[in-house]
């Protein structure tokens, strides 16, 4: 529902490295091939953050880019939320970090963790302050270096993650437009679907995590497969049916990038045009809680969306965790 107080995304960045490792690149490391990964997945290629930078320096980037687009000066920003689990450091959290290098010395500071679905939450989030009309800006960034976590020598997960950032500045608005609807969604009772055991209170770094390879991203990729093909689907109804609309209404729909085949199972069974469905999963690999960001990003540069617009997102990932935004662009 439209209030008095209506969020807008004013300005969008990315950011992803330069290098790329392509499925190429990966047959040398592990026994897998490009056939497999491209038929199975719809990953050519990925990026991957040089040793030396971190979390952070993906974020600044995205981030200055989001605010010049937004005209946003970084001293207006009244709060950053930072949705990651690979953040520079357990404490202090990242968007301190990036708070600091962008001088935004009057905003609040906080990490969210839900996983793939990070991004999703943490625009809704941003969203309570603007509708209450207690913050004005609120700078959302999805960032993750996955490279830095995933196990070179499981070939199930290491063809399949990516590092970038995508950055939203979100604010206040009079208009009619912005953020219609949201839904936020959990099912911690599949915590151990996909997990990074090692490094927190339960199995904290020792030699032993280390010899068994604890501070890895592990996945039972086929149970997340099926979870997400019943989810998404539901999450988009959720959005539109109380706003009285069908999923022909939808000009675009963001779907978190895990995999093609998702996609193409989604859109298709929603009996929907494949131009309403970006796909950059082929370029980037799953980049977690940023690929719908950098998918957004990459969707207003190419101008494809226009204003009055209606676009769904929808997340899901680990926690488990799953929820969607309706907006009017
Ligand atoms: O972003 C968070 C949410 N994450 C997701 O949504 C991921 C969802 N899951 C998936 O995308 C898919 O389940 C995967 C892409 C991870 C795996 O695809 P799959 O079709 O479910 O494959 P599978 O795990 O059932 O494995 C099929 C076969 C196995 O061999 P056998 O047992 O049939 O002989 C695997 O060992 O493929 C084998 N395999 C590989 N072969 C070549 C697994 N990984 C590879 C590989 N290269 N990289």
């Amino acid at each position: 529902m439209i209030s008095a107080y209506n969020s807008i995304i004013a300005g969008t960045g990315a950011a992803v490295p330069d290098q790329v490792i392509t499925n190429q690149d990966l047959e040398k490391i592990v026994e897998t091939n490009d056939q497999w990964i491209v038929s199975r997945t719809g990953i050519r290629e990925r990026r991957k953050l040089e040793e030396g930078l971190s979390s952070v320096d993906l974020s600044e980037r995205a981030s200055r880019e989001a605010l010049q687009r937004a005209g946003v000066d970084p001293s207006e920003i009244d709060m950053i939320i930072v949705a990651t689990i690979t953040p520079d450091h357990p404490t202090p959290s990242a968007s301190c970090l990036l708070q600091a290098r962008l001088q935004s010395l009057k905003a609040g500071a906080m990490d969210l963790s839900a996983g793939c679905t990070g991004f999703i939450y943490a625009l809704t989030v941003a969203h309570q302050f603007i509708r209450n009309g207690v913050y004005s800006n609120v700078l959302v960034v999805g960032v993750e270096v996955l490279s830095r976590v995933t196990d070179w020598e499981d070939r199930s997960t290491c063809v399949l993650f990516g590092d970038g950032a995508g950055a939203a500045l979100l604010q206040r608005s009079s208009e009619e437009k912005g953020i219609i609807n949201f839904s936020l969604k959990s099912d911690g009772r599949g915590a151990e679907l996909l997990i990074i055991p090692g490094g927190g209170s339960a199995y904290p770094a020792s030699q032993a995590s280390l010899d068994n390879r604890l501070h890895y991203i592990r996945m039972n990729g086929n149970e997340i497969f099926k979870f997400a093909v019943g989810i998404v689907e539901d999450t988009i109804f959720e959005l539109i049916e109380p706003e009285g609309l069908n999923p022909d209404d939808l000009d675009l729909v963001i779907l978190h990038q895990a995999n093609l085949r998702i996609i193409d199972h989604i859109r298709k069974h929603l009996k929907m045009p494949s131009e309403k469905f970006p796909v950059n999963i082929d370029r980037f690999g799953n980049t977690s809680s940023a690929t719908i960001p950098i998918a957004l990003h990459e969707e207003i540069l190419a101008g494809r969306l226009k204003e009055g617009d209606l676009v769904a997102m929808v997340g899901f990932g680990a926690g488990l965790t799953w929820g969607g935004i309706l907006m009017r662009w």
